[in-house]
């Protein structure tokens, strides 16, 4: 018997990085998963994925950003799998198209990560609660950042909106308590995915830097920060999700917590 033998998630932007981690883990431990991500292919490889460990898989394209969107999204999937327990809302970008290329953000910067990381959150949730309200059951996990919980120089667009992440999970978690329904956060550190490969695009560009390459940039931000001195994963981040979808923490919530190696503790 798996963890989370019969349960179904719903994941967002899982067609890449740490959503596609996510989801295999929680197929890994027993779910069957709703593979959501703006890009229609990346969710299908996705979801195929998904199936070969042996669970139901279903693609669901959905742009978070868009309440039309993320309702069809809702409906498709408690259509196909009858009912929802778990939702995942991990898509999240650092800027509008091409926002590595800038070495200051634009305000169509502060608008797309407000819109997808902030935004994306509260359309999502607002389209799936009242499933999970009726069913008087149900998990909420958030992906943050660390980077929500102090300002970052040169990145202040994407934290305030990973802080505002953070303080809508505790809204959504108290707001969802007498429903049984439990909104808690994850906070990862540095993950070597398409968005950090973009952050070292922009550090390179930034910094006139012409002999390092992006994941040596990456390599060194993460010695000086991180005293367990290696990189998380989008299977570590995996394993935290599926443990705040389990049973086993069924008194938490309205939490964020970190998975950085060290890195902050607050
Ligand atoms: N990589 C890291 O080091 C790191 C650290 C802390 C937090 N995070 C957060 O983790 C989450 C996943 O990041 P990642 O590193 O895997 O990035 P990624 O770029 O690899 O994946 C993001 C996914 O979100 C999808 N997406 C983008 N806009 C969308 C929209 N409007 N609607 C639906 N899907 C959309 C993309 O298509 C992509 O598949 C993000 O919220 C990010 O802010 C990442």
């Amino acid at each position: 018997m798996e963890e989370l033998d019969d349960r179904t998630a719903v994941v967002t932007g899982a067609g890449s990085g740490i959503g596609r981690g996510i989801a295999l883990v929680l197929a890994e431990r027993g779910a069957d998963v709703v593979v959501s991500d703006i890009d229609p292919g990346a969710a299908q490889a996705v979801a195929d994925e998904v199936r070969s460990l042996g669970r139901a898989a279903h693609a669901i394209p959905a742009d978070v950003t868009d309440r039309v969107s993320t309702d069809a999204l809702a409906a498709v999937a408690v259509e196909r799998l009858s009912q929802i327990d778990i939702l995942v809302n991990n898509a999240g970008v650092g800027g509008a198209p091409g926002w590595w290329q800038r070495s200051n953000p634009s305000p169509e910067d502060w608008e797309a990560t407000y819109d997808v990381n902030v935004i994306g959150i509260v359309n999502t949730t607002s389209s799936f609660q009242d499933h999970l309200k009726e069913r008087r059951s149900g998990r909420i996990v958030n992906i943050a950042s660390g980077a929500g919980r102090r300002g970052t120089g040169g990145f202040a667009h994407y934290s305030a909106t990973k802080a505002a992440a953070i303080n809508v999970s505790q809204g959504y978690a108290l707001q969802l308590a007498p429903y049984d329904i439990n909104v808690n956060c994850v906070c990862p550190g540095l993950l070597w995915t398409p968005l950090w490969e973009k952050i070292a695009e922009r550090d390179r560009i930034k910094s006139g830097e012409t002999v390092l390459t992006g994941r040596q940039v990456f390599d060194r931000r993460l010695e000086a920060s991180t005293p367990l001195g290696r990189e998380q994963t989008p299977e570590d981040v995996g394993k935290l999700a599926a443990f705040l979808a389990s049973g086993r923490s069924r008194n938490i919530t309205g939490q964020s917590i970190n998975l950085n190696g060290g890195s902050y503790m607050n």
